[in-house]
């Protein structure tokens, strides 16, 4: 599988966000916790920034899809009913001699440069003997085996198998539990959607590359109900027909052949993606990415094989990046058909049919395609294509899109003489935008420290601001500066924010 050429790692990247104010392992003052993180100042208002975004475009701005916000603990019987309690694991294997752990498919992915997610105990194990793999240290290595990765509780004070509880694996079931309660008060029609984003916990048998498999990270969630006999009626498909994806079909994967770039139209007209529920999703989630600034081409879609899929689900792709170790899941779209209401309704005893007023029929919708997203790869791909090692300025610049930028201007007074007009419009500015004063050191690493942070946008205040009512804006990407009245700053930055206004056409106003 084609791997980037050498440049950041995510070990570079780790190293970055700390020194930075991103994102620190967590409890580190004690030794840290591997696979939890604490993100700091910078990185805080990035992943809201990045939160807030996806709420907007995928909750607020659409008329078919609501939201909710649910427990991270649940009855127990929530997790039984899906499954999870059960059989929500990975599969391990143990280095014979020093007991280390690791996830069977990953050390098979990495020796044998093979797919291997998705294989049984026994295909792994069969791998492992035939292909005589070994332990990173080179010793033998166990039988796999499952390992349920659902994080126990107790819940009271008392502490017994009684009152034993789990934290959840993953937002969307909370929505399937919460199904009947959300229709009947949100007066949706079907096809409609219910969206959740909020902490999800998995014991991961090997937490690794920083942010990418935590124990405890966040997800965004969509499950999108349809009628069940109406699998080809997408309203939306019109839509996305030239969104352009790189596609990595099964039949590609299987004949060896490399993803290959093509219209949403042609995908469909040829049978490649069957669905056009998938088709939408697809294209819509890819669209969002490369709306807030990310590089098209570092993503790619990818059909899960026939052994990939779960039993009740006829198909899944999956919305990849190519991290800087190779390409990797950053969203999957499921079809998870009618399975979470089913089982909900089997265990629960509670109806989950709803009335379909255009067909006149009771239904149990299935879920067509189920976007489900991790926010901190998300964070990690927004980081990854906004990092650029500039040379020529002689610092790094974070080209983070203004809407997800943590600071959105900074304001500085050229020398502290100036620091009361300064102060001025930093108190009038951070009424409306999160914005950063700084007096300290040369106006030059002033700026670096910013293009560091991925601030957009400089406002410097020289002597001539005194006189002239005006100041400087300084564009992070271009390094270009021009002088706006003070009176007129709040909307002129507003503009730049919003992309109403580009800076480029500023100069010639
Ligand atoms: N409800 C479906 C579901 O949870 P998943 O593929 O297990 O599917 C969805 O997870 C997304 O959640 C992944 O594509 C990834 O972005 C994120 N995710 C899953 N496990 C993660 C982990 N250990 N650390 C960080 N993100 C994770």
């Amino acid at each position: 599988m084609a791997e980037k050429e050498a440049g950041l790692s995510i070990d570079d990247m780790a190293v970055f966000c700390k020194k930075k104010g991103f994102v620190y392992p967590s409890s580190e003052i004690y030794g840290g916790m591997a696979g939890f993180f604490d993100y700091g100042p910078y990185g805080a208002e990035l992943k809201n920034n990045i939160k807030q975004d996806w709420w907007k475009f995928h909750v607020q701005s659409r008329e078919d899809i609501v939201g909710i916000d649910g427990s991270i603990i649940s009855n127990p019987k929530v997790w039984i009913a899906s499954g999870h309690a059960a059989h929500f694991g990975d599969i391990l294997v143990e280095d014979l001699k020093t007991h280390e752990r690791f996830r069977a498919d990953t050390l098979i992915e990495e020796t044998l440069k093979i797919q291997a997610d998705g294989l049984s105990a026994a295909d792994l194990g069969k791998l492992i003997k035939e292909n005589n793999v070994k332990s990173p240290k080179g010793n033998a290595l166990s039988e796999p085996r499952q390992f349920n990765l659902m994080f126990t509780t107790n819940v009271g004070p008392i502490q017994s198998e009684e009152s034993k509880a789990y934290l959840r694996a993953e937002t969307a079931q909370i929505i399937f539990a919460e199904f009947k309660n959300v229709y009947e008060t949100s007066r949706l029609k079907l096809p409609f959607g219910i969206a959740q984003m909020g902490k999800a916990f998995r014991n991961e048998i090997a937490p690794r590359n920083f942010l990418f498999r935590c124990r405890e990270f966040e997800q965004m969630e969509i499950e999108y109900f349809i009628h069940p006999k109406k699998h080809n009626d997408c309203p939306y498909t019109e839509e996305v027909m030239v969104e352009i994806l790189n596609i990595y079909s099964e039949e590609m994967q299987e004949k060896q052949q490399k993803e290959k770039e093509m219209t949403v139209k042609e995908a469909l007209s040829k049978g490649i993606i069957k669905s056009p529920w998938h088709a939408y999703w697809l294209a819509t989630e890819l669209r969002w990415f490369i709306n807030l600034g990310a590089k098209r081409e570092n993503f790619r879609i990818r059909q899960h094989k026939k052994d990939e899929l779960a039993h009740y689900s006829s198909d899944c792709w999956d919305l990849e990046y190519n991290f800087p170790w190779g390409w990797k899941e950053l969203q999957g779209i499921a079809d998870r058909s009618d399975y979470d209401l089913q089982q909900h309704m089997k265990h629960s005893k509670k109806d989950m049919s709803i009335f379909d007023e255009e067909s006149k029929e009771k239904v149990i919708p299935n879920v067509v395609a189920e976007p489900s997203l991790g926010v901190d790869r998300s964070f990690l791909v927004f980081m990854f294509d906004a990092y650029d090692d500039d040379k020529k300025r002689g610092n790094i610049v974070l080209h983070l899109h203004p809407k997800l930028a943590p600071i959105k201007a900074a304001i500085l007074p050229l020398v502290n003489k100036l620091e009361g007009k300064a102060k001025e419009i930093y108190d009038s500015l951070k009424q409306e935008f999160f914005c950063f004063y700084d007096r300290s050191g040369s106006i030059g690493r002033r700026y670096a420290r910013q293009d560091e942070l991925g601030t957009p946008f400089c406002i410097t205040v020289d002597f001539d601001s005194l006189d002239k009512h005006d100041v400087t804006i300084r564009d992070r990407d271009s390094t270009e500066q021009v002088r706006v009245k003070i009176k007129e700053l709040k909307e002129t930055i507003r503009k730049l924010l919003s992309s109403e206004l580009n800076f480029k056409d500023l100069k010639r106003e």
